[in-house]
C-alpha cells in the first residue's frame, strides 16, 4: 500500500511539471517516468513475492496469546510447530514473536550478525540496570566480545583445578545444616550454596570473605531486577522492585570498588578472575576501569547464578526419582576415586562420565534458558518465509531438545542417550543448544560443568535422595528461567556399602 501511495504522488508531481515541458526534457521525463514506474513495480512485485511466516490467529487484541503461552509455553510452541511448521509467529503484548523451531530453522538466529538480529535490544533494558553501564549489551556487540574473551581467559583448566576442592569444602559445610536426614528444599539449598561457591571461584577470596547475610540480599535485589515487568515497563516507573534493584546495585558497586582498589595497592597477585580483569586491555590497549570490572563480576555472578542452581536441582529430582542411575552414579565415584573416596580432583571428576551424561541429560528436558531472543532489524529470510524488521526473533532450546523427529522417546530421561556422539536422531547442528550458539554462546559452560559435578560428587557421597511420596516437581513456568515448583526432596545419610 504505501509503494502505491508514494508512486501516485510521484506520478502527480511529475505531470505538473510535464505540462511546462519542451519536448527534450519530455522525453527525459518519459524516459524517468517509466523507469521509476518499472522500480515502483519491481519492488512491489518483490513485497507480494515475500511470504510471511504463518500468524497463529488470536481473537483477543494487544495481548495476543500471552495468556496461553504462559500458561504452558512448550506445549503451546510444540503444538503450534505441528501445525504451522518450523517458522511461525505470534502477537502477545503488542509485540510480534516469530519462533525458528528445529535446527534447520535456528541456523539463522546463531549464523547471524548482531546488526541483523540485536540482543542489545531485547535483554539491555533488563540487564544494564543490574550490572551497570560499560559492560554487555550496554556496549556494542564487538566490545562485549572483547569483554567475553577476558572473561574466557580467566576460566581455564588451572584455575578449575583449584576451584574443585572449595566448591567440596564449601558444600560439606554447608550440608551440614541438613544433618542425618529430612526433608528440604533442595532449590533454596543449592542456590544458597552456589551463590558462596560463585563468589569465590568467580570472585575470589576478598569477596567470599565479605560475603555474610546483608550482602546475599543485596544480590537477590539486585536479582530481583530480573522480571517480567522490569522487560514490559518503561525504567522510570517507581516499582518498589526497581528501586530494591537500584539501591543493591550501588551498594553492590561499592564494596567492589573497595575491593578492587585495595588488590590494586597490594603488592600481592591473586590467582583468580578478579586478577584476570584487572590485567586485561582492550585491543586499542585500553585497561578495563574499576566500573567495568565491577559490572563483570556481577554479570559473572548472576549470569551463573540461576542457570547452574536450577539445573543442579532438576539433576537432583531426576536422580531421586531414577533410584537405578543414582546408584549407578554412586558406584562410579567409588570406582573413580577408590572405596576410601579420595576428594574430589579434576582428573577423576573428568572421568565420572556417567555423571557427565546425567547433567547433559538434565540440561536437555530443563534447560534453565528455555527462549533466547533476538530484535529484527533488518529483513530476515529464512525456509522460503520473510520475517521483517521489528518482530521479536526467538529459540527455545527446551523445544528444540524434545522434538520427537529429532530426539528418540523425547520426553523420557536417559542420560545413556549421549553414549554416542550426539545422542540426538540425527546429526543437527542445533539441536542441542543449552549454552546457546554463535556470537552470543555461554562462555561458562566448562565452569557450570565443574561446579555442578563437584557438588554432586560430594552430594551422591553424603546422603541418598528420594522424591517426597514420589512427588516429582513441576516446572515453574512464572519465573525467567523453569525452575522446580515446591522443589522439596527427602534425604538420608548414606551407609557406604563397603
Ligand atoms: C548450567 C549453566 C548455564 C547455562 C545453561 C547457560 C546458558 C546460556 C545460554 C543459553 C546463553 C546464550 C544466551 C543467548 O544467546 O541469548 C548463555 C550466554 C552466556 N552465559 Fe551462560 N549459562 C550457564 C552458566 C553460565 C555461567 C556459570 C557463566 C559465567 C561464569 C555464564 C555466562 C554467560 C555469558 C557471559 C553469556 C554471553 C551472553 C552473550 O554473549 O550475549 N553462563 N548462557
Amino acid at each position: 500500500m504505501e509503494i502505491w501511495n508514494s508512486g501516485n504522488a510521484y506520478i502527480y508531481e511529475t505531470i505538473a511539471k510535464v505540462q511546462s515541458a519542451n519536448v527534450a526534457t519530455l522525453a527525459l521525463f518519459t524516459t524517468s517516468i517509466l523507469l521509476g514506474l518499472a522500480l515502483i513495480a519491481k519492488k512491489s512485485n518483490e513485497k507480494k513475492n515475500q511470504k510471511l511466516p504463518p500468524h497463529i490467529p488470536s481473537s483477543i487484541p494487544y495481548l495476543g496469546h500471552a495468556i496461553s503461552f504462559g500458561q504452558t509455553p512448550i506445549e503451546f510452541l510444540i503444538a503450534a510447530y505441528q501445525r504451522y511448521g518450523p517458522v511461525f509467529s505470534f502477537t502477545m503484548v503488542g509485540k510480534t514473536f516469530t519462533y525458528l523451531i528445529g535446527s534447520d530453522a535456528a541456523k539463522l538466529f546463531f549464523d547471524s550478525k548482531n546488526e541483523a538480529l540485536n540482543a542489545e535490544e531485547v535483554y539491555g533494558k533488563l540487564t544494564t540496570p543490574v550490572f551497570g553501564k560499560g559492560v554487555a549489551y550496554d556496549v556494542p556487540n564487538p566490545v562485549f566480545l572483547e569483554q567475553k574473551k577476558m572473561l574466557k581467559t580467566g576460566l581455564n583448566i588451572a584455575r578449575f583445578r583449584q576451584h574443585i576442592p572449595i566448591i567440596e569444602a564449601e558444600t560439606v559445610d554447608y550440608f551440614k545444616r541438613w544433618g542425618e536426614q529430612g526433608q528440604r528444599d533442595l532449590f533454596e539449598g543449592l542456590s544458597e550454596l552456589i551463590i558462596l561457591t560463585a563468589s569465590r571461584c568467580l570472585h575470589g577470596k576478598e569477596i567470599r570473605s565479605i560475603l555474610n547475610e546483608k550482602i546475599a540480599q543485596l544480590y537477590w535485589d539486585l536479582d530481583g531486577g530480573f522480571t517480567a515487568e522490569a522487560w514490559l515497563l518503561p525504567t522510570w516507573i517507581p516499582l518498589p522492585s526497581f528501586r530494591k534493584r537500584d539501591i543493591a546495585h550501588k551498594k553492590v558497586k561499592e564494596i567492589f570498588y573497595d575491593v578492587i582498589k585495595k588488590r590494586r595497592e597490594s603488592d600481592v597477585r591473586g590467582d583468580d578472575m578478579l586478577q584476570t580483569l584487572l590485567d586485561s586491555k582492550y585491543k586499542n590497549g585500553r585497561y578495563l576501569n574499576d566500573d567495568e570490572i565491577a559490572g563483570m563480576l556481577i554479570g559473572l555472578l548472576l549470569a551463573g547464578q540461576h542457570t547452574s542452581s536450577t539445573t543442579s536441582s532438576w539433576l537432583g529430582f531426576f536422580l531421586a526419582k531414577h533410584k537405578d542411575v543414582q546408584d549407578a552414579c554412586y558406584e562410579e565415584q567409588l570406582k573413580q576415586f577408590g572405596e576410601e573416596l579420595r576428594p574430589v580432583n579434576y582428573d577423576d571428576l573428568k572421568d565420572c562420565q556417567l555423571l557427565d551424561r546425567v547433567l547433559k541429560e538434565t540440561l536437555r528436558l530443563r534447560p534453565p534458558i528455555m527462549t533466547m531472543m533476538r530484535m529484527c532489524k533488518t529483513e530476515q529470510n529464512i525456509m522460503g518465509y520473510t520475517i521483517p524488521a521489528g518482530h521479536q526473533v526467538c529459540v527455545s532450546p527446551t523445544t528444540n531438545h524434545r522434538l520427537p523427529d529429532t530426539w528418540e522417546n523425547f520426553d523420557q530421561y536417559d542420560p545413556d542417550r549421549f553414549l554416542d556422539k550426539t545422542g540426538a536422531t540425527s546429526e543437527e547442528k542445533f539441536s542441542y543448544i543449552p549454552f546457546g550458539a554463535g556470537r552470543h554462546r555461554c562462555i561458562g559452560e566448562s565452569f557450570a560443568y565443574i561446579q555442578i559435578k563437584t557438588i554432586w560428587a560430594t552430594l551422591l557421597r553424603l546422603y541418598e535422595f528420594e522424591l517426597v511420596d514420589g512427588h516429582f516437581p513441576e516446572v515453574n513456568v512464572r519465573t525467567m528461567l523453569h525452575t522446580p515448583l515446591h522443589p522439596v526432596i527427602k534425604y538420608k545419610r548414606r551407609q557406604p556399602v563397603h
